[in-house]
């Protein structure tokens, strides 16, 4: 079964995909992660990303759509998360005739439901492995030892888009064209609302239901 997970900047997206791989055996594309590595490994899709992300612009859509089309490609077969792809109307059309190309579907599209006032404190508060790339919060999920991560010992970081006026953009581009997903999905039959306010295990409770 493959699915999109959707939702604003801090919705859970990322910390639900860790427990469906964990738990349910999903692979997950997070379009988010791609993007960073390739920045990080400076490569032509990650310098021309990286000045989008900084500002907290969404990447141009012929480039994440490539980079999608490149991973689907290479395990046709295999049940996939969609984490924060697809994020404009485009990116869903596309998504649906790569996954029709190999006799598949998007099953179902699950929007993770959370309040403005909330997401700014999870995303100012996020503290991410550098090196294993595991999710904590100052205040929600503390690490063990101050800025270390409890699975590798690797040293945390602030995502450098997790600053208060990055932060107010992303909302902005998600209001603007991810939003209107809901509708696109609703039109397919295929959407379903997930409170993501609960704690994580709560929240994931919820997802399972929606999977059942
Ligand atoms: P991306 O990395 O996808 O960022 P995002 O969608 O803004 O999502 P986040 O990773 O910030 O949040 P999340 O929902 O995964 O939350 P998390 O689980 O970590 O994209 C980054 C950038 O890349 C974009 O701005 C854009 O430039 C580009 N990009 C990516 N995809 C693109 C695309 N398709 N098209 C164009 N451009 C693209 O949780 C957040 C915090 O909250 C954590 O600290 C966590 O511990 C905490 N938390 C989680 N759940 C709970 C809970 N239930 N209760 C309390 N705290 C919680």
């Amino acid at each position: 079964m493959n699915l999109v997970l959707f939702g604003a900047p801090g919705s859970g997206k990322g910390t639900q995909s860790a427990l469906l791989i964990e738990r349910m055996g999903y692979t997950q594309i997070s379009t988010g992660d791609l993007l960073r590595k390739a920045v990080a490994n400076l490569t032509q899709l990650g310098q021309s990303a990286k000045s989008y992300m900084d500002k907290g612009d969404l990447v141009p859509d012929e480039l994440v759509i490539d980079m999608v089309r490149e991973v689907i490609g290479s395990n046709p077969k295999i049940s996939f998360i969609f984490d924060g792809f697809p994020r404009t109307e485009a990116q869903a059309i596309s998504l649906e005739s790569m996954l029709a190309e190999f006799k598949t579907g998007i099953h179902k599209a699950i929007f993770l439901q959370v309040p403005n006032s909330e997401l700014m404190s999870r995303l100012t508060g996020r503290r991410v492995c550098q090196k294993c790339g595991a999710v904590f919060h100052v205040r929600n999920k503390p690490s063990s030892k101050d800025g270390v991560c409890d699975i590798c010992g690797g040293r945390l970081i602030q995502r450098k888009d997790d600053f208060a006026d990055v932060i107010e953009r992303r909302l902005v581009a998600y209001e603007e064209m991810t939003l209107p997903l809901k509708d696109f999905f609703q039109k397919k039959g295929i959407l379903s609302v997930l409170d993501g306010t609960g704690e994580t295990e709560v929240v994931f409770s919820g997802l399972k239901t929606i999977l059942s």
